[in-house]
């Protein structure tokens, strides 16, 4: 049992005694180590300009990754190598790029916008840059320099120095755990040691990536007694294919669950939720396990027939995912119980045919029946913001034209994300025309009494959620419609 934190700054091994497991790297950076460099704007994941890069060890090579300290726990840095913007001097090409082309002025977003670019200049295959800074916020150089400033460093190789032996020294074999003024940490290396744990301390919180509960401490000063870290277990950090089912464990984050979610179509789903930072951080499993009833994850898991592994000591059990809310809050988990891992089939395509799920071209042989499904996503905000509503809708036709299959499941219509069964009914055994879906999206009122609330007033997220599956009506069976396309309707 280790009690020392230890991470990587700038080629040196540095360690963390006697801290708040809740100290965020931000307040870290700023107060204990005086980087001041790294800025604080709104302390909950928003604006970006808190971006530092986070690297962990791939094989002999360091992957790196943008994300957001001030919602990051100082213990989350264990193991891992952090480079702020401080660690690039001043003449970094990225920092030239932005000096030449007046992409800072005041200022303040610069070393969050020089991280994000610096971190996306490490990635093999680099989103597009508009999608790099998707994150970061500038409230007054407008970002038509800002781009430009990004487009130019892009196109310039810097040969970086990565701090791979430093890494290696750090052994991640051994848990960490300590205590500071009665608050503990618990960073388990085995699934057992986390099962152990989590039986025993019943009360903890659960943590992954910290893009929910971060802000608990940041913007709700709460107290956490005790924190069961989950992000250095393999189990809980692997995907693995077996028996037709690709079980992602509840720890792996967006950014390396992309192959799984291109395969499921979910990729562009996973686009509109939250920034890079984010997506750097969060969890697949965290999005359930808060159990919001806007999560964008459960609707289109829920349609797919996800299921959830939960464990408790030595116990598994399954469950589809949509038995898992209860009701707002509420969640079907027992004290001492965590979600191992989602559980989706490999292929979520039937009937033999080649459709494939969310917004796919269609190749099915002749006279196969064909499905019918799409994902949408609508906010105030294009990027970085959460549903007002969340669509995901899978139907199945025969050769008929009849539906055989309907599995509709919303987000933001109730206190969980939940299938719209009544609607579903309508469309069962309907023909596939403009009449059935108008027939059908007046039921959607026996499924549904949505909540106003600031995102949204219950009658327009009704519209919104009738006008979904009209789209999914009109939309032409091989046009490619994916939730990015959303922009023009909705930005
Ligand atoms: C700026 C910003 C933008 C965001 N945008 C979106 C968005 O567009 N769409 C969206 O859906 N969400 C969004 N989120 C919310 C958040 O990023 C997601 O819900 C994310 O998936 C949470 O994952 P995490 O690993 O960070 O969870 P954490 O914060 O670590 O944990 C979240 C909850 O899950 C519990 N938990 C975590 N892992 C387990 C486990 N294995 N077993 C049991 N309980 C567990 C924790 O105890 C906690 O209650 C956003 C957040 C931020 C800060
Ligand atoms: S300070 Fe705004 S994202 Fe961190
Ligand atoms: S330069 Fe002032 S906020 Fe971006």
């Amino acid at each position: 049992m280790r009690d020392v934190v230890r991470f990587v700054l700038d080629g040196e091994v540095r360690e963390l005694r006697d801290i708040d497991p809740t100290t965020t790297v931000l307040n870290l950076l700023r107060y204990d180590l005086r980087r001041t460099g790294t800025k604080e704007g709104c302390a909950e994941g928003d604006c970006g300009a808190c971006t530092v890069a986070l690297g962990e060890l791939d094989g002999d090579t360091v992957k790196w990754r943008a994300v957001n300290a001030c919602i990051l726990f100082a213990p989350m840095l264990d193991g891992k190598a952090l480079k702020t913007v401080e660690s690039l001097g001043g003449d970094h090409p990225v920092q030239t790029a932005l000096v030449e082309h007046h992409g800072s002025q005041c200022g303040f977003c610069t070393p969050g916008f020089v991280m994000s670019l610096w971190a996306r200049g490490r990635e093999a295959s680099p989103p597009p840059v508009a999608d790099s800074i998707a994150g970061n916020l500038c409230r007054c150089t407008g970002y038509g320099p800002i781009l430009a400033a990004a487009e130019a460093a892009a196109s310039v190789t810097v040969v970086e120095d990565d701090p791979v032996d430093a890494l290696k020294t750090l052994a991640k074999d051994e848990p960490l755990a300590f205590e500071w003024n009665g608050r503990r940490w618990f960073s388990p290396r085995t699934l057992d040691q986390l099962a152990d744990l989590v039986e025993a301390h019943p009360d903890a919180t659960i943590l992954a990536g910290a893009t929910d509960v971060g802000l608990w401490v940041t913007k709700q000063h709460r107290t956490l007694p005790a924190i069961i870290s989950v992000s250095d277990v393999p189990e809980l950090t692997t995907i693995t294919r077996n028996g037709g089912e690709i079980r992602i464990g509840a720890a792996v984050r967006y950014s390396d669950a992309m192959e799984t979610l291109v395969h499921l179509y979910l990729d562009h789903m996973v686009r509109r939720l939250g920034s890079v930072q984010v997506r750097n951080s969060g969890t697949i499993g965290g999005n359930i396990a808060n159990g919001s009833p806007v999560g964008d994850m459960p609707p289109a898991l829920i349609v797919i027939g996800a299921r959830l592994a939960l464990r408790t000591g030595a116990t598994t059990r399954e469950l589809p995912l949509e038995d898992y809310f209860l009701g707002y809050g509420k969640q079907d988990r027992q004290p001492g119980e965590f979600i191992e891992a989602v559980i989706v089939p490999e292929k979520p395509w039937r009937f033999g045919t080649v459709q494939r799920f969310i917004g796919a071209e269609t190749e099915r042989p002749r006279r196969a029946p064909r499905g019918k499904s799409d994902i949408y996503k609508v906010s105030k905000r294009f990027d970085q913001d959460i549903s007002a509503v969340c669509g995901a809708f899978w139907l199945w036709i025969d050769t008929k034209g009849r539906i055989i299959d309907a599995r509709i499941a919303f987000g933001g219509m109730a206190a969980i994300p939940k299938r719209a069964k009544a609607c579903e009914a309508a469309l069962l055994g309907q023909p596939w025309t403009e009449a059935t879906i108008e027939a059908a999206v007046t039921v959607l009122e026996q499924d549904f009494q949505p909540i106003d609330d600031m995102r949204a007033s219950a009658a327009y997220r009704m519209t919104v959620a009738r006008n979904m599956l009209r789209k999914l009506f009109v939309t032409s069976e091989d046009e490619r419609v994916n939730v990015l396309a959303e922009s023009a309707t909705y930005a």
